[in-house]
């Protein structure tokens, strides 16, 4: 017994001793271009090892429990494919991206639908846009400018003024938790969205619809358009008086982005200048107080679940993407960027085959495992590309070569496709789905991150 004992601890040393000096850390030189692309396609391939959707008798792009996330993988991919060439993941991208977007075009697939937000198919819409600005080609029944028109369709169709003078609720169906909430995110990626099709098509409605959410969101309690902040929250019961005001990143992004696309847009109109100075100094104030980004209200305290470990990977991007649509936001962001990658790749030490963690600015792997980890990595990897650009990086438009077909009328629009699935008899499961989804989107709500505790 005793001898067994001293050899397996003697077992245990010697496979620490080789494990340490055997497991594979992400080098990154972020002055080399060809090592972000290797960190990059490191962190691609072990985002796709979660992904099976191209297997047989499997559902392309679907991830049960947490449908939004393919839409953040994709994302993933799009610009994978963008900054480095490589397109050795486009097949299973345009067919996950597509299969997605149901019946009507429009990212409402009828086995999701009934217990969706709008923040889920919003960030489907803007998957479909950015393959649109990036020239992934078009291929399927539904062109990817149409899937994003289709979304901006739906969800203005849904703009609700029962409450709080206007805004998208964060959920689409009564019986849904967060149906009586406006949130940063959805209303956020709506502009984002709108924006961007603006630009995209130089079409007069978009602009109208950017400017009336932008218009909503700093009449709100939303977006503080004096101090920046941005909140996460409004309950309509109080006729959104006050507001949940955790801080995510991503909110911050969503609407930094979007301004980024209108300052872009109108040749830099001073209008869209100073939100997106006042948003980006806030966020670089708020997210990276040890110089690295950091979801400062899931990560100190461990608890940040599947949607939040997405959100900082998501606005590095859309941070990467505003130096080039606001060359003069660059001088500000590339160093953050830079900082927070170099972190990133030191945390990409796990499970002896390069896992990266959650929490990059500990600059070693947390012990946590998953695809959103290396979704994250990719995208702040990826961001650090721009630092080569050569003139092609920029999002494309209608006018500078973009050519996926347009389909203004897009989508059921009209709301119909929530008649639809309204109409529908709510199952026990669809009830548990709507539950669980909830649950997971319920950003910095302290009953989620309780039971969403990750790691150990
Ligand atoms: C690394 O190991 C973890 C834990 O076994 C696994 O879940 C993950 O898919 C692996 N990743 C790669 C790229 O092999
Ligand atoms: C699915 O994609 C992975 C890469 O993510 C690839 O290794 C695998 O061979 C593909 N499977 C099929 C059936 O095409
Ligand atoms: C919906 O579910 C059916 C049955 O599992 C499947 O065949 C179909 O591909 C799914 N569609 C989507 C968009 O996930
Ligand atoms: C702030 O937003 C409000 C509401 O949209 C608007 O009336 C006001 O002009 C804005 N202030 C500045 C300085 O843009
Ligand atoms: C808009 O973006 C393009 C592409 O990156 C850039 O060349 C141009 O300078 C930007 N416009 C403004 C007003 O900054
Ligand atoms: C759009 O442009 C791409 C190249 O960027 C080309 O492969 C494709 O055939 C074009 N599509 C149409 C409909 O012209």
């Amino acid at each position: 017994m005793h001898l067994s004992g001293t050899w397996s601890i003697l077992n245990g040393l010697i496979a620490a001793l080789l494990f340490s000096t055997l497991t594979p850390a992400i080098e990154l030189d972020i002055n080399d271009e060809q090592s972000i692309k290797d960190a990059a396609s490191t962190t691609t391939y072990g985002m796709m090892k979660w992904y099976a959707g191209n297997e047989t008798g499997q559902i392309p792009g679907s991830f049960p429990e947490k449908w939004w996330e393919g839409s953040a993988l994709f994302l993933a991919l799009l610009q994978y494919w963008h900054f480095t060439g490589d397109d050795t993941y486009n097949p299973q991208l345009s067919q996950g991206l597509e299969w997605q977007s149901g019946d009507k075009g429009d990212y409402m697939p009828s086995n999701y639908s009934s217990y969706l937000g709008n923040d889920d198919q919003m960030f489907w819409g803007l998957a479909a846009m950015m393959a649109a600005e990036l020239k992934f080609p078009d291929t399927g029944k539904f062109s990817w400018l149409s899937l994003a028109q289709g979304v901006f369709n739906t969800q203005t169709a849904r703009w609700d003024t029962t409450a709080c003078g206007g805004g998208l609720r964060w959920q689409i169906f009564p019986y849904q938790d967060g149906y009586t909430l406006k949130n940063s995110v959805s209303n956020g990626g709506l502009f984002q969205l709108s924006a961007r099709l603006a630009r995209y098509t130089n079409d007069d409605k978009y602009t109208k619809w950017a400017e009336k959410i932008w218009d909503w969101s700093t009449s709100s309690v939303l977006v503080n358009n004096k101090t920046w902040n941005v909140a996460d929250s409004t309950e309509m019961s109080n006729n959104c008086a006050d507001a949940g005001n955790y801080q995510w990143s991503y909110n911050y992004g969503a609407y930094l982005m979007g301004a980024a696309y209108m300052y872009n847009f109108t040749n830099g109109d001073e209008k869209w200048k100073t939100p997106v100075d006042g948003l980006l100094q806030k966020t670089l104030k708020t997210f990276f107080p040890k110089g690295i980004f950091e979801d400062i209200t899931c990560e100190p305290t461990k608890k940040c679940n599947f949607n939040e470990i997405l959100f900082k990977g998501l606005t590095s991007s859309w941070l990467a993407f505003t130096t080039l649509l606001v060359p003069e936001t660059a001088a500000l962001i590339k160093p953050k960027l830079a900082s927070s990658a170099e972190a990133a790749a030191k945390s990409c030490t796990g499970n002896g085959n390069s896992s990266c963690g959650i929490t990059w600015y500990q600059n070693k792997w947390d012990g946590t495992t998953g695809m959103e980890q290396e979704i994250s990595a990719t995208n702040v990897f990826l961001a650090n590309m721009i630092n080569f650009d050569t003139g092609t990086f920029a999002p494309v438009t209608a006018k500078t070569g973009g050519n996926s077909t347009s389909d203004p009328n897009a989508g059921s629009g009209n709301g119909k496709d929530g008649d639809d699935a309204r109409e529908k008899p709510i199952t026990t499961g669809d009830k548990a789905g709507a539950g669980i989804l909830t649950l997971l989107f319920v950003a910095g709500w302290a009953a989620a991150m309780a039971w969403m505790v990750i790691g150990a």
